[in-house]
C-alpha cells in the first residue's frame, strides 16, 4: 500500500490517479470523510494533517509514503517533522516529498517552507526522494469560465512575467515511477516544462486551442485582495501570495525541462498541447 497525504485537492487526485492507474494500492489522507468519495483508493484516513497520532495510523503497513502539504499551510515544517517521525518509526521504504521548484527563494514564504521542510526530510534518514514542480498548467483552468466566456484571461503580475508550467498529468506520472521503481532514492528532481511563457504568451496559446480572441489582463494587487478577502481567504495566505506576486513581477520563475524530459523518456507537455486537450 502507498500513503498518499493532501489526496483531495488538485495534485493529491492526480497522483492517486496515475498509481491506481499502473494497478498500485493507495491509502488517501483527506481532511474530510466525504473526500474520499469517488477516490479510487483501497483504504483511506481523514483529519488535520497537524495531528501526530494520525500520522502514526496512516503509515501502518505502508511501504511508500507521497506527502503533499496542503497549499500556503503555514505549518508545514512542522507537519514535515511529524510526517518524518511517523514514517521512520513505521519503517516506511520510500518517503516521497512534493516540494516545488527554487525552494530556495527566501521572499516567497511557502516556498521557503518547502526548502526547510527538504532540510527536515535529509536529516532524518529515511530513503527519499523530492520533486520540485513549477507551476501547473491546470491552474488557468481556475479561470476557464472568464478565459472561455469573456476572452479575459486574468493575471495579477506582470503580463510579460515568464513561468515554466508543467503540466499536472506529467508529475503525477513522475511522481507514480519514482514510488514504484528503483532508482531514485536521494534524488531530488526538478520539475518543469518545455519552454517558460509571458502571460501574454499563455493566452495566445489559449486563443489559438479555443479559436476565439483571448487576452492576458492585468489584475491590480488592491482588486484581487479585495477579491481573495471576499472568497475567505486568510490574511497570510493573502500576504503570502501577494509577495509571490511581487517575486514573479521582478524574477519570473524559471525551471529547465531536461530532468522531466529524462523522467518521463518523452518531451514534456507543451502548453499547446495541455489546452487543445481541455
Ligand atoms: N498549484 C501549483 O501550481 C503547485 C506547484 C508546485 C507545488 N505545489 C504544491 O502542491 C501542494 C498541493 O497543492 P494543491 O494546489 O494540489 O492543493 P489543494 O488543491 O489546495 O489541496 C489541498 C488539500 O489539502 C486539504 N487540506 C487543507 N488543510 C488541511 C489540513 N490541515 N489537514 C489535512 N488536509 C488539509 C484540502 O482540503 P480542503 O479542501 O478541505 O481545504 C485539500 O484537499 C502544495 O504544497 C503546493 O505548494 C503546487
Amino acid at each position: 500500500m502507498i500513503l498518499v497525504t493532501g489526496a483531495g485537492g488538485k495534485t493529491g487526485r492526480a497522483i492517486v490517479d496515475a498509481l491506481t492507474g499502473q494497478g498500485e494500492t493507495v491509502r488517501v489522507w483527506v481532511r474530510r470523510p466525504e473526500q474520499a468519495n469517488g477516490l479510487p483508493c483501497a483504504d483511506w484516513i481523514a483529519g488535520d494533517m497537524q495531528d501526530a497520532p494520525i500520522w502514526e495510523a496512516a503509515c501502518q503497513r505502508v511501504r511508500a509514503v507521497y506527502h503533499i502539504c496542503p497549499n500556503l499551510h503555514p505549518a508545514e515544517v512542522a507537519i514535515s517533522h511529524v510526517a518524518v517521525e511517523a514514517a521512520s518509526r513505521a519503517g516506511v521504504a520510500r518517503f516521497v516529498y512534493h516540494s516545488v521548484l527554487h525552494p530556495q527563494t527566501s521572499t516567497m514564504a511557502h516556498h521557503w517552507r518547502k526548502l526547510e521542510s527538504e532540510e527536515v526530510i535529509l536529516a532524518s534518514g529515511l530513503p527519499f526522494t523530492i520533486l520540485q514542480p513549477c507551476a501547473y498548467m491546470q491552474n488557468v483552468l481556475a479561470h476557464w469560465p472568464s478565459i472561455t466566456q469573456r476572452g479575459v484571461y486574468p493575471v495579477p503580475y506582470a503580463l510579460d512575467a515568464r513561468l515554466s508550467l508543467v503540466d499536472l498529468r506529467d508529475v503525477a506520472g513522475v511522481a507514480a515511477k519514482v514510488l514504484t521503481e528503483s532508482g531514485h532514492t536521494g534524488a531530488i528532481y526538478e520539475l518543469a516544462g518545455p519552454q517558460p511563457l509571458s502571460q501574454t504568451e499563455v493566452a495566445e496559446l489559449l486563443a489559438e486551442s479555443l479559436g476565439r480572441p483571448v487576452r492576458a489582463e492585468r489584475v491590480a494587487w488592491a482588486q484581487w485582495e479585495a477579491d481573495a478577502r471576499q472568497r475567505g481567504m486568510g490574511e497570510e495566505a493573502i500576504a503570502t501570495l501577494l509577495a509571490m506576486f511581487r517575486y514573479y513581477d521582478r524574477h519570473g520563475l524559471v525551471g529547465n525541462p531536461n530532468v522531466l524530459g529524462w523522467l518521463l523518456g518523452r518531451p514534456p507537455t507543451s502548453f499547446a498541447d495541455f489546452a487543445s486537450s481541455q
